[in-house]
This record gives C-alpha cells, sequence and structure tokens, in this order.
C-alpha cells in the first residue's frame, strides 16, 4: 500500500499552517504549545488550536503591520503574560520575521517570567524582553510602548494595563478581558428596581462582566482611541470571547467622558478605572 505524505512525516504541511520565516527555529516554541508532540509530530488538536492563534494574530496584525511601517523599533507589550505565548507567536510570526521590534512581557510570576526567559534563549529570539512584576507598577525604560496586548488578566488586571497604555503613549490597545469581581460586589450594594437585573449571583457576574467591559470601550474612547468590539474565537473555544481593539487617534474626547459618568451615575457603579 502507498503511504500518504502525511503519514511519512505527521508534522509535514506545518509550514503552510504556520507562516513562520523559519520553521526549525519555531519548533522550541511550537512544542511549548503542544501544537507539536515531544517527537516533532503535529498534534491531533493542533488544527484548532492553530485556528484560533490565527485568528488572534490576523486581528492584531494590521496594527503590527502599520506600527512596522511608521517606526523603526516598535515595542508591543503584553501584559499578565502568563507563560508569554502571545509574545512569542507575534515575535515568531511578524516582528521576528521583519528582524525589528521589541516585545515585552509583564507577569507577577517568577516561575513563569523564568520558563519564559529559557525558551526565548532556546528559540533564539532575542528581542523579548521579560518583566516580573505587578502591571501597575511596570515601567518601560524609555516610557513607551506601541502597542499594549492583555489576553485573560484577571479581575482589574486589564484596567492596570488600561493604565499602562496611557502611562507609556500607547498607539493600539487589545484587551481580551477575564474574569470580573469588582462591578459584580458593586452592583450587589445597589437598591432599586434596576437591582432585579443583577438579583441572582450568577447574573450579578455576568451583568457586571459585561458592564465593565461597556465602561472599559468608553473609558479609552474618553482618552482619545477609537474602540471596535470583537469576537475573538467561536464561542466554541472560550467563553471569554470578547476582544477589544482600539487606536488612539485623538487626546481625549469629552463627550465620551459625559457618556461614561451618565452610565456609572444611572448604574450607581463607579469601579476603580474611572477614578484614573
Ligand atoms: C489567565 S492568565 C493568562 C495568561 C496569558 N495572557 C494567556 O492568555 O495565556 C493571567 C496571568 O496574569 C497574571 N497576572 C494577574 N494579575 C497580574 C498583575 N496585576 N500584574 C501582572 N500579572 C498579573 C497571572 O499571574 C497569570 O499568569
Amino acid at each position: 500500500m502507498k503511504r500518504s505524505p502525511s503519514a511519512k512525516n505527521p508534522a509535514q504541511g506545518l509550514e503552510n499552517l504556520w507562516p513562520a520565516a523559519d520553521i526549525a527555529r519555531s519548533a522550541p516554541l511550537l512544542r511549548a504549545l503542544h501544537i507539536l508532540t515531544r517527537e516533532g509530530r503535529l498534534n491531533q488538536d493542533s488544527r484548532r488550536k492553530l485556528k484560533q492563534v490565527m485568528h488572534l494574530v490576523q486581528a492584531l496584525r494590521p496594527a503590527l503591520d502599520a506600527l512596522l511601517k511608521e517606526k523603526d523599533q516598535p515595542i508591543v507589550a503584553d501584559l499578565g503574560a502568563g507563560k508569554s505565548y502571545l509574545g512569542f507567536i507575534l515575535y515568531d510570526l511578524v516582528l521576528g520575521p521583519a528582524g525589528r521590534g521589541h516585545i515585552v512581557c509583564v507577569e507577577t510570576r517568577a516561575d513563569l517570567c523564568e520558563r519564559a526567559r529559557a525558551l526565548a534563549r532556546e528559540s533564539g529570539f532575542e528581542r523579548m524582553e521579560f518583566i516580573q512584576g505587578a502591571i501597575a507598577e511596570a515601567n518601560l525604560a524609555g516610557g513607551r510602548a506601541d502597542m499594549v496586548t492583555a489576553l485573560h488578566a484577571c479581575d482589574t488586571a486589564t484596567d492596570e494595563a488600561i493604565g499602562f497604555a496611557l502611562r507609556h503613549g500607547a498607539r493600539y490597545v487589545a484587551l481580551v478581558p477575564c474574569c470580573q469581581a469588582e462591578v459584580a460586589r458593586l452592583l450587589a450594594e445597589r437598591k432599586g428596581p434596576l437591582a432585579q437585573l443583577w438579583r441572582h449571583p450568577i447574573q450579578r457576574r455576568e451583568f457586571g462582566a459585561q458592564v465593565t467591559n461597556v465602561m472599559r470601550a468608553l473609558f479609552l474612547e474618553s482618552h482619545g482611541y477609537r474602540v471596535r468590539v470583537t469576537e475573538l474565537t467561536g464561542l466554541e473555544h472560550s467563553l471569554k470571547n470578547e476582544l477589544i481593539l482600539a487606536e488612539r487617534h485623538q487626546t481625549s474626547n469629552a463627550m465620551a467622558r459625559r457618556e461614561l459618568d451618565e452610565l456609572a451615575a444611572q448604574l450607581g457603579v463607579r469601579p476603580a478605572l474611572l477614578a484614573s
């Protein structure tokens, strides 16, 4: 019986799925992502995972391409980075092939930063840096970040990411918020007829997350960003699926700020973000 090419080499075809400049250089990262097995085979589950990753890269690519056109050394900061996979992927597929630009990952957990440093060394990704610490206290040398990403940064860490973006004059911001507790807590104290909307804890959590993300988008608008809220992947992949994409096009927007304050007054909740 004639063997098909994929039976001879199970990772064959990966070049088409993972458009990196040097696929051999990508191997440690693809193993860490479990897209490749230790033996270098394509993981059974990998097509679905690759689809998710590519969807995110496609959503971020126009901003990265614009930055690469404008800046000699664009700086991307990934906040609440965890294992820093998003930073690695953007380096491998975009900044690495461009030969320019830096990725800085900020993460509180020292063990994750250490592992990410080791993977960067193994991969030869020289323009990646890892800062161990809280996003709220992180300040990049030079005070500039051109793009800020925060993927599933827990609770108010997403708000810290917004503060970081403003502090560093980021032109682009991409947020996929995670669990949210602050507004649900504030809603629990709120009385009156509207409180029926969040009477049960599960409704409070969902409504609280919705209000939080609406306020985050308005807050970014009030700071001069144009905001688009879209879906990260199909809902079958993750319930935390909202992608907030923002591009700064003016210094501020007083009308958005008024709308934000009116919404907060109407609902009777003011998360800490609004005080910043
Ligand atoms: C759910 S994980 C997401 C990791 C990664 N962004 C991803 O999508 O795979 C959230 C990460 O954010 C980190 N984190 C939470 N709060 C943080 C903060 N205030 N400053 C820095 N890192 C934070 C946690 O340690 C954790 O690794």
